[in-house]
């Protein structure tokens, strides 16, 4: 494991990814810290991530990690966040915005340079295979090793995408990762904010989609299982209309996490409405989001039978 985490005190080699919309707040990040590995906290608004981190040091004293995505993130995030003991941030061009130690997840070589380069403590390196939104596009060991051979030997990788059980953890591990993220496998448990509808599909699922359709507000590619909405928008191959892609892109200025949920609390979701938002359905969230709103899932899921508690998962994914 790197050193960077096991001097933060993690015992574990078992990350769970930040999961946005909600899905992964303090039950679950305190979960999975309490049992050794490293609970990540999702983007929320400031006061909101302030609140959940309160909450997860009430459940564990052990470390708690806050994950910020780039395109939405202010001042007052970055705030809120150097409260937490590591600071994970995704999706655009790395920048140190908080003094503590700091991840950033990357998609390709380039991008993981430029975070060393910018003085990120440790990149994670994502493949194709990942749910939610991906940058990859590649598998995510093939990465993994292109990476390791572009940095400084030591310097900490992590890996994200597609590892779904103790085999490939054990797996990332022996290829050289420093720690194994995992984003699918945790939301299928019991402490993540998934509506319990949310996770009964996955269960089920096998197939998933990399697609642009909901990407009102933040036009970017993510990987997602069929519903209603994705039968009924995307063509034979799998595309997104071309005049969806062009609404969602002119959509883009407009994409503060705030205003499209602001939206979505006015125009109530329908998956025959094309403002397809990158919202998810939480427990919170309306259930009509089951059909009309993105059902984030990596090619994992095939993989994954069960819901479980996350402190029971993050022991069996170490083999410990
Ligand atoms: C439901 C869901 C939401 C996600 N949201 C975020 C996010 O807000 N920020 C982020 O850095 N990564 C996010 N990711 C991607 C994860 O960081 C990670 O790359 C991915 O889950 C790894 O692939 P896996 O799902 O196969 O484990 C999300 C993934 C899922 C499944």
């Amino acid at each position: 494991m790197s050193d960077l985490l096991a001097r933060l005190g993690v015992e574990l080699p078992v990350v769970q990814a930040g999961m946005g919309g909600g899905i992964s707040r303090h039950e679950l990040a305190a979960a999975v810290s309490e049992a050794g590995g490293l609970g990540t906290i999702c983007t929320l608004p400031p006061d909101t991530l302030r609140g959940e981190l309160r909450s997860a040091r009430e459940r564990t004293s052990k470390p708690i990690a806050v994950n910020l995505l780039l395109p939405f993130a202010r001042r007052a995030h970055f705030e809120a966040a150097a409260e937490a003991d590591v600071v994970v941030t995704f999706w655009g061009g790395p920048r140190r915005r908080t003094a503590g130690p700091w991840l950033h997840q990357c998609g390709s070589v380039a991008e993981a340079r430029a975070a060393h380069a910018a003085g990120a403590d440790g990149v994670i390196v994502q493949g194709v295979e990942a749910g939610g939104h991906v940058r990859g596009v590649e598998p995510a060991l093939e990465l993994l090793a292109r990476v390791r051979d572009a940095l400084p030997s030591g310097y900490p990788v992590l890996v994200a995408g597609g590892l779904a059980d103790a085999r490939d953890v054990r797996a990332a591990l022996d290829a050289g990762a420093h720690a194994a993220v995992l984003g699918t496998r945790f939301l299928m448990s019991e402490e993540s904010r998934a509506r319990p509808a949310y996770k009964q599909r996955l269960l089920e699922a096998r197939e998933t989609v990399l697609t642009e359709l909901f990407g009102f507000g933040w036009p970017a590619p993510h990987r997602v299982i069929w519903n209603e909405a994705a039968e009924r928008w995307l063509t034979r191959e799998d595309r997104t209309p071309g005049w969806l892609r062009a609404l969602n892109r002119a959509s883009a200025p407009l994409g503060r996490l705030a205003f499209v949920e602001r939206l979505a609390a006015r125009v109530p979701p329908s998956p025959s409405l094309p403002l397809l938002s990158p919202l998810p359905p939480t427990d919170g969230a309306p259930k009509a989001l089951l059909d009309a709103g993105p059902l984030y899932a990596g090619e994992s899921v095939a993989r994954i039978q069960d819901i479980r508690p996350a402190g029971e998962l993050t022991r069996a994914l170490a083999g410990s």
